[in-house]
């Protein structure tokens, strides 16, 4: 069983319009209300990838229930605890003429000290029997931002491997808790190293010297073009086949859920990334925060391609991942973590 963890979700909104006309009344051409929340996204996934999973989280009001009812209806197991308010709902608004995506993302509700006591009481038995647990995305505003460091360690005493996915301060303390497996993209190794990434070289560099510090698996997803992927002194490149793009969105946690069923199998970090990969494209192939089938993962699964890195190129000659990183600044403009 794989057990994720996911203290702020939201209910994501997405709009297409022809062109974005400031002021103005705006047609969407296309307009779609998806659950959302990193960790719900990864149980949603690992589930149509053929393997048991429950979501943990916090869920608030009426826009909570849209997250809890869409669980129910693809039969994948849960466990939330409510709160007052809220869950968020967070807008995300596509112009096409620009191909740019502007992003409206709510703090989301505080929680309080008392829920997230009792959700990781709740959770703490189910430790024992999920072999892997992933934490992932933000934090309500009023947790603390030590709670997913908290959490990795109690995993692992019970014997669980953690992945983190996350950014900013819970990313950087998380860290240091040492999780098993951390999947931060460009923008947010960059954030947790405070440098410019500028090139495939810097990020397997950037990404060796976090797993240096005791992080066993570092997994940086770059978009389009695939991951790097470091584990000890193996470096491992991962590329996607090439798809007709709608939105990425929820392409991280995809590959997220891959790398968590291929863990939880007891298969090697290859096998978690080529169904990662091909998990992460089948879902940038869909609308919206829609993730991808499980028969486009399949269908996708042998067309990924997994090279090991002996020697990086100097930066200078790389150009494929300078756009890699480019895309990624491009990302940090309308989106943060979930
Ligand atoms: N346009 C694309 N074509 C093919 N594969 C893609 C594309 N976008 C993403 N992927 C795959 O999905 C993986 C994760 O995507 P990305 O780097 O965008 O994650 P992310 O920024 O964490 O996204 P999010 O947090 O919104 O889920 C990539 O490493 C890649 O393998
Ligand atoms: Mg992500």
């Amino acid at each position: 069983m794989i057990a994720t963890l996911t203290l702020n979700p939201a209910v994501d909104k997405t709009i297409r319009v022809p062109r974005l006309a400031i002021g103005a009344i705006q047609r969407p051409r296309e307009s779609h209300l998806d659950p959302g929340g990193k960790g719900i996204n990864v149980s949603r996934m690992a589930d149509r990838l053929g393997w048991p999973t429950i979501a943990f989280g916090i869920l608030a009001g009426q826009v909570g229930e849209i997250i809890a009812q869409t669980l129910d209806r693809e039969g994948v197991q849960s466990y939330f605890v409510q709160v007052p308010g809220q869950t968020r709902l967070n807008v995300t608004l596509f112009d096409e003429s620009t191909g740019r995506g502007t992003g409206f993302y709510d703090p989301g509700p505080p929680v309080g000290a008392s829920s997230l006591r009792r959700l990781e009481k709740d959770v703490a038995p189910w430790l024992k029997v999920c072999p892997v647990v992933a934490l992932a995305g933000s934090l309500p505003p009023d947790a603390e931002p030590t709670t997913y460091a908290r959490y990795i360690r109690r995993a692992r005493a019970a014997g669980a491997r953690t992945i983190l996915d996350t950014s900013g301060e819970p990313l950087r303390l998380g860290v240091e808790s040492r999780p098993y497996l951390i999947k931060p993209n460009v923008a947010e190794l960059e954030g947790l190293l405070e440098r410019r990434l500028p090139d495939l070289a810097a990020i397997v560099e950037g990404a060796r010297e976090i797993a240096a510090t005791g992080v066993e698996i570092v997994v940086v997803s770059m978009g389009a073009r695939g991951a790097v992927c470091v584990e000890g002194e193996s470096v491992w490149l991962a590329i996607p086949p090439r798809v007709e793009r709608r939105t990425t969105i929820g392409s991280g946690d995809s590959m997220v859920a891959g790398l968590a069923v291929a863990m939880a199998r007891g298969e090697s970090v290859v096998e978690g990334l080529r169904l990662g990969t091909a998990a992460g494209a089948a879902t940038a192939m869909v609308p919206g925060t829609e993730l991808g089938s499980a028969a486009t993962v399949l269908r996708l699964l042998p067309e990924v391609r997994i090279e090991r890195l002996e020697q990086v190129q100097p930066p200078s000659t790389d150009r494929s991942v300078s756009r890699a990183s480019r895309d990624a600044d491009r990302q940090r403009a309308g989106r943060a973590d979930g």
